[in-house]
């Protein structure tokens, strides 16, 4: 996949030589009601709303309908300043357009730097699916940076942290080992944190340059996605969201109980994981009455084929296996080790 990625706190000289240097007609900037301060200028800014709940059809539409009053063109460059939701959706909008405007993406949260600004899916939910509609469309650059996270709150920084485990597990134990020393409450060091998100998207690059299609080792970067999309659905579906990275926190350690229990993914591994979740990511809302409820969920996952729950494992750290099918009892059993970790 070719995407130029730039790792810089200096957003905006990256952006400012990123408009200069190509030849475009139009520059159009779309954020969200949140990051729009941060935007160059008033003038051809689209705002759309914030939060995955905003990733509608109709806020693509009115993408298109403010792309089409502002002028843009195929020459045109399309900025996509804010969250994963801004990433996915302008990304979808911009590569639709006219059959395709460049755009570049600027993620302003921890998740949209490791996870949603890299690697080319865009798009939008729909029916209540998330993501249901998109396509494979990349950014041609990437301007990756921390100069945005101080002004999240923690839940949030705590979010993009648990997919930057993800990439650490799916890679290289030492540097998982380092990120589970972390502590959310000091001060954000802004080199260490850039240095840690280099490492963590260069996983997601070398993955993603393999397989850009998710025809097979792509799905290496659903690990903890399979039990997490279920726990965030179902506290969706009650009315009590949790953050993705918490929902994905405790799928991480689900699924590495279940990587203990069928490919003899080692314990210690297990227990250090599950004290950094138990210690950060609070609030784990489910009990053994939801269990019937969750496995369903995981049935129904896009990932999964004939009804059967299929998971991203691991032997060891970066030792993956795609395509696992697990049974009901080893993920009653893992939720049931989950909870005991967790201290529920
Ligand atoms: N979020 C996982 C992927 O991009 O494949």
């Amino acid at each position: 996949m070719n995407q130029n990625l730039i790792f810089t706190n200096d957003v905006e000289a990256a952006i400012g030589r990123l408009t200069a240097s190509r030849d475009h007609n139009l520059t159009v900037v779309i954020a969200d009601v949140n990051t729009a301060r941060f935007a160059p200028s008033r003038e051809n800014l689209i705002i759309v709303a914030d939060g995955d709940a905003g990733k509608t059809l109709e806020a693509v539409c009115h993408v298109w309908d403010e792309m089409e009053r502002l002028g843009v063109t195929r020459h045109s460059l399309v900025i996509n300043l804010g969250g994963g939701m801004v990433c996915d959706l302008g990304g979808f909008a911009a590569a639709t357009f006219k059959r395709g405007v460049r755009f570049i993406n600027v993620p302003t949260t921890l998740l949209g730097a490791v996870d949603a600004a890299v690697g080319g899916k865009t798009g939008f939910n729909y029916h209540g699916l998330k993501n249901e509609i998109g396509a494979f469309a990349p950014a041609s650059d990437v301007v990756i940076s921390t100069r945005f996270l101080d002004t999240l709150p923690v839940e949030e920084i705590k979010s993009g942290y648990a997919e930057v485990i993800k990439h650490a597990m799916l890679s290289d134990r030492n540097e998982l080992l380092r990120l589970l020393e972390h502590d959310f409450d000091a001060p954000i060091d802004h080199a260490a944190m850039l240095q840690r998100l280099r490492h963590s998207v260069q996983v997601k690059v070398d993955i993603v340059t393999r397989d850009p299609n998710e025809q097979g080792e792509r799905k290496a970067l659903n690990l903890g996605h399979t039990v997490g999309h279920a726990l965030e659905s179902l506290a969706m579906q009650r009315g009590k969201p949790v953050p993705h990275g918490y929902a994905v926190a405790w799928g991480l350690v689900t699924e590495a109980v279940l990587s203990h229990l069928l490919l003899k993914f080692p314990s210690e591994d297990v227990h250090r994981l599950g004290q950094f979740v138990r210690d950060n990511y609070r609030g784990f809302p489910f009990t053994c009455d939801d269990y019937d409820e969750l496995l369903a969920l995981m049935r129904h996952d896009k990932k999964s084929k004939d009804g059967e729950i299929t998971c991203t494992l691991l032997a060891a750290i970066g030792d993956y296996r795609i395509d696992q099918t697990v049974g009901t009892d080893d993920v009653t059993a893992a939720l049931d080790i989950l909870r005991d970790l967790l201290g529920m």
